[in-house]
């Protein structure tokens, strides 16, 4: 059966809602809140206000571009973790209060569960089983995806996300936030001159490791400080060489180990140009495809929410989500809470919808 759902979206620092109707986006909209830029990095309490500003007005462009009628409705989706508390409150009680007045089920959603089945925004027919990367502001996992609602988890990171050490090695380079953009653009114009640190990258197994990368070019600059804008590109592009060889050797790896047709990237990072001119040219080389959702669904969006939402509702029907018993939890996804990173046992860490 068919369903058409409202989703909401607003774990961090965009306001986000989508109309998805039988895994189709009929609409998708979201507001980016600007005013962090100022400070460096977002700030939680200011997030929370905007969504709280801007939800209503984003859920009515929504439903105006799908020409959807909250009665045409038959079920509200909302992120409920991880993220920021007060920013998945927002989102979450407003979709409940939604549902409750137009009597839809509300079904609650993991954002990394949208970010990895984003591919099927792209690609409704995705090959399976497909190997996915979701490298974002907060995580980096590496997942096969071994059926439509079914994944199992591979590696993640033991410290920094990918986009995390953009971010913060861009704040060392000098460059505003988000670091990942601003790191892209600039090293177009450089050369990967310095070799830094590639972690874990000859070890076995699929975990990443993200913090060293940040302490490596702190050491750097204190011993060669910036002198032109030259020489800024260049650090950039020996910082974004050295990011994406990790996470593109890792990737191809398992792609091979687990012999899969598709392999997708998801999250914010995989809006990089340069990993995903790498990742093709390297997956070219074992037979495999790389699929790379639109730009408007590999970084923080609601129709990912819908669509999960949508083969949420497809397995298991709407009653048991008419109970509104969920809460949100902030809790970052980290390998810890499934084991230390020495015996983290990842064989058993399948996941379903
Ligand atoms: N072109 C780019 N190159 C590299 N990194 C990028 C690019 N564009 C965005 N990013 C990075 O992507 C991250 C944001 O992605 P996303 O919105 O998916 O993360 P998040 O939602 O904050 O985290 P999570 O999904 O883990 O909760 C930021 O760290 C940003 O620097
Ligand atoms: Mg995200």
């Amino acid at each position: 059966m068919g369903y058409r759902i409202l989703a909401i979206e607003t774990s961090c620092d965009e306001t986000a809602a989508a109309v998805v109707a039988d895994r189709r986006v009929e609409s998708n909209i979201i507001a980016s809140q600007f005013v962090h830029q100022q400070w460096g990095g977002i700030v939680p309490e200011l997030a929370s206000r905007a969504h709280v500003e801007q939800i209503w007005s984003v859920v009515r462009i929504a439903l105006d571009d799908a020409a959807a009628t909250c009665d045409r409705l038959d079920a509200v989706a909302c992120t409920t973790q991880p993220g920021l508390g007060g920013s998945l409150l927002v989102g979450a009680n407003f979709a409940k209060g939604f549902a409750l007045r137009y009597r839809l089920p509300c079904v609650p959603v993991h954002h990394l569960e949208g970010h990895l089945l984003s591919g099927f925004l792209a690609v409704p027919n995705l090959p399976l089983p497909a190997i996915v990367l979701v490298a974002s502001g907060g995580h980096t996992l590496l997942c096969v995806l071994e059926t439509t609602e079914r994944y199992r988890v591979l590696g993640s990171t033991r410290d920094d996300a990918a986009g995390e050490a953009f971010d913060k090695t861009a704040t060392l380079l000098g460059l505003a936030y988000p670091g990942g953009p601003a790191i892209e653009c600039l090293a177009r114009q450089g050369i990967p001159t310095v070799r830094f640190p590639r972690p874990l990258l000859d070890r076995e197994g699929y975990e990443f490791s993200f913090s060293g990368l940040k302490t490596a070019v702190r050491r750097y600059l204190a011993e060669h400080p910036i002198e032109n804008e030259r020489q800024r590109a260049d650090l950039a592009a020996s910082v974004q060489e050295a990011i994406v060889d990790v996470l593109v050797r890792k990737t191809i790896r398992a792609a091979t180990e687990y012999d899969v047709e598709a392999i997708v990237i998801a999250g914010g990072v995989a809006a990089n140009a340069r990993l995903q001119e790498r990742m093709r040219a390297a997956a070219t080389q074992i037979g495999a495809s790389v699929i790379v959702p639109d730009r408007e669904y590999v970084l923080d969006n609601a129709a990912m929410i819908g669509l999960v939402a949508h083969l949420k509702l497809e397995l298991h029907g709407t009653d048991r989500y008419r109970r509104f018993d969920f809460v949100v939890d902030p809790t970052p996804w980290r390998m810890y809470r499934h084991g230390t990173a020495k015996n983290a046992r990842y064989d058993a860490m399948v996941f379903s919808l």
